[in-house]
């Protein structure tokens, strides 16, 4: 099996810094600093850096994203939703990878996945353009055999399979909903996509994520920055792509 990579989502790290310093950026000492967070991640192995640049700029500005392209030395996968402003924001910043997320303003965090079957024709200008400019896109769906078909017609590169019902679940409907997410990525394979998850994987449950066969990538983000406040980031980090070894 191909190692398991790990995307650092650093999103709560510009959450703290803008509970303190919204509107300041650039005029003070904006703590904690976005880039030297995603440094550090590199530091300890992480394999990419992901950010969600929401339309409300809730937590991450345009400046870290323009920041993090010129300091990173591995990856950038940017989540957008589907509006023409993030769009030529993307198109400017040139990330590697774009995930595509569903967004509505009074979401605390991204809820449920991309509907991309119901919203096909209004993405395929966005995955056209995105493509066009060497950009490899990856929606953020249900594991769901629909969502996977039509992110395959969209000519999506990757599939990231929404992993918060498994983590919100316990018992018989945690195991139904692992079985969901293995009978998905097998099946989004089969199809020649990369597959990839997210969405509340943390230090406990990632021992069951680890072991669903082909994937590929995880993005992972509030666990992290949560273990960070006790061990520090690097150690987060390190923490956690132990864990994902599979054994
Ligand atoms: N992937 C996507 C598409 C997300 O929207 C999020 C949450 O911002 C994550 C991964 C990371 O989720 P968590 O913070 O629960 O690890």
């Amino acid at each position: 099996m191909n190692t398991l990579r790990l995307g650092v989502n650093i999103d709560h790290v510009a959450t703290l810094r803008q509970a303190r310093y919204t509107g300041m950026l650039g005029t003070h000492n904006c703590e904690p600093d976005v880039v030297a967070a995603a440094l550090a991640c590199e530091r300890a192995g992480a394999h990419g850096i992901t950010v969600h640049l929401r339309a409300d700029r809730r937590h991450i500005q345009d400046e870290d994203v323009f920041q993090l392209r010129k300091s990173l030395k591995t990856k950038l996968n940017l989540e957008m939703g589907n509006t023409p402003e993030i769009l030529e924001i993307a198109l400017r910043i040139l990330p590697e990878d774009v995930c595509l997320v569903p967004e509505n303003r009074q979401e605390v965090t991204t809820e449920g996945g991309l509907d991309v079957a119901s919203q096909f024709d209004a993405l395929v200008p966005t995955a056209r353009q995105l493509k066009a400019a060497g950009i490899r896109i990856s929606p953020f769906i249900e594991p769901d055999a629909a969502q996977i078909d039509a992110s395959v017609a969209l000519g999506a590169h990757a599939v990231e399979l929404h992993t918060g019902a498994f983590a919100n679940t316990l018992g018989e409907a945690h195991q139904r909903e692992l079985a969901r997410i293995r009978e998905a990525a097998a099946y989004a394979h089969e199809r020649g996509l990369q597959v990839n998850a997210g969405h509340g994987i943390n230090y406990t449950n990632i021992v069951e994520i680890r072991d669903v066969p082909y994937l590929a990538e995880l993005n992972i983000g509030h666990t992290i920055v949560s273990r960070a406040i006790f061990v520090g980031l690097e150690n987060a980090v390190a923490e956690l792509l132990a864990a994902m070894q599979r054994k």
